[in-house]
């Protein structure tokens, strides 16, 4: 039995991961963290509620105490999901992504240190190398570049990672992951939010001409890259993972319209996001070949699945409309 603490579990990955990996390591104790930002939605892992081997704990990553706490329990493997993840609302105000995705991630390493936590998987983003032209593909050693304040947070996250390994030899792995799409993802971003406008009939914002592209991966596919890193990745080293599903976001809209039954009338052309990254593709040959991780899903296939975890809960959908997911009462 491992003890596993997972930062984020309420969020979209997290709470895809926590499902699979009760799934396939049942006897597992695993503690989710999570802050309950607007982000953390406990709807997300209700059916985990009152299981044995899982423990919600209501906090921020930056909390020391709090942290010293946990990890003195003995801690076998930290999975870092929590952060700040949103680049338009880091482009609105970037603070808060430098409080918990740099300094939260930053105290974080430093009590898994102190605790001899024996593996840490910080799960990072393709962002973080900037901007792909026509051509190409990011593999693990293209220079960061990042663009935007979530990027830019991010890849000052990863920086402190590679120091914790570099300078204390602390047993840190990271992942770098192109576009995740799936259940429980919040409606703000691009996929989720297609279809739960398009089913209501509301007009779809595409920013700019809805020629830049994005490099998608089905969310369990992500999952199960990030169990070969707990189980087998190298410390010290980075993983790029990612799906070859490359599709222009006009592309993506298109084809929700046409699942759905929906007219692209409803396609709206709006102002382009600042600063708007034209191309990512992800080279993922090392995870591959290195830890033999093969994702499962085309992205016809997991759209599909998608739009119908999407109409089969329109409780979820609603209880995000209308506020009441983030009702904090009863958790903690
Ligand atoms: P999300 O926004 O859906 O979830 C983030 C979670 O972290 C929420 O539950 C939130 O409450 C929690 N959180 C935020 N600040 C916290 C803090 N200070 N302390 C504790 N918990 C806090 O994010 P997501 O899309 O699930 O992304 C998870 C991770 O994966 C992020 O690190 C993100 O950078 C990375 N990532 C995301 C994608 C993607 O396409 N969504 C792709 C690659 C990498
Ligand atoms: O690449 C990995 C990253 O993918 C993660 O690190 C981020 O956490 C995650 O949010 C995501 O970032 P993006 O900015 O690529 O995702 P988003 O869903 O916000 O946008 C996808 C594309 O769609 C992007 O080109 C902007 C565009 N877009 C987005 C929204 C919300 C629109 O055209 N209209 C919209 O309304």
């Amino acid at each position: 039995m491992s003890v596993i603490l997972l930062t984020g579990g309420m969020g979209f990955i997290g709470s895809n991961f926590l499902h699979y990996w009760k799934k396939q390591h049942p006897q597992d104790f695993v503690i989710n963290l999570d802050l309950l930002t607007y982000a953390g939605n406990p709807d997300n892992v209700a059916e985990l509620e009152g299981q044995a081997g899982y423990q919600f704990v209501h906090g921020n990553i930056g909390d020391t105490p709090l942290m010293d706490q946990l990890m003195k329990q003995g801690v076998d493997v930290v999975v870092h999901f929590a952060a700040e993840s949103h680049v338009d609302r880091s482009i609105h105000d970037p603070s808060g992504f430098v409080i918990t995705n740099v300094l939260g991630t930053q105290r974080l390493l430093e009590s898994a240190r102190k605790h001899q936590v024996k593996k840490f998987v910080h799960v990072s983003t393709d962002e973080v190398y900037g901007t792909l032209g026509s051509e190409g593909l990011f593999t693990e050693t293209t220079p960061l570049a990042p663009n935007s304040p979530y990027s830019a947070s991010k890849a000052s996250s990863d920086m402190f990672v590679r120091a914790y390994y570099e300078t204390y030899g602390f047993p840190a792995v990271i992942t770098r992951c192109s576009n995740n799409y799936g259940p429980r993802q919040f409606p703000e971003k691009l996929i989720p939010l297609i279809i739960t406008r398009a089913i209501r009939n509301e007009s779809i914002p595409i920013y700019g001409d809805g020629m830049n592209v994005r490099d998608w991966l089905y969310v369990d596919d992500h999952c199960s890259a990030i169990e070969r890193v707990i189980e087998h990745g190298e410390p010290g080293q980075v993983y790029n993972v990612g799906g070859q599903n490359e599709r222009t976001n006009l592309e993506v809209v298109q084809s929700i319209l046409l699942e759905l039954d929906k007219s692209t009338d409803l396609i709206q052309f709006v102002e382009d996001r600042l600063g708007h990254d034209q191309r990512y593709a992800i080279d993922a040959a090392k995870i591959r070949k290195e830890l033999g991780w093969v994702p499962q899903y085309s992205f016809e296939a997991g759209i599909k699945k998608t739009i119908e975890w999407y109409l089969q809960h329109p409780e979820w959908c609603e209880r995000i409309a209308d506020g009441s997911y983030c009702k904090k009462d009863g958790v903690g």
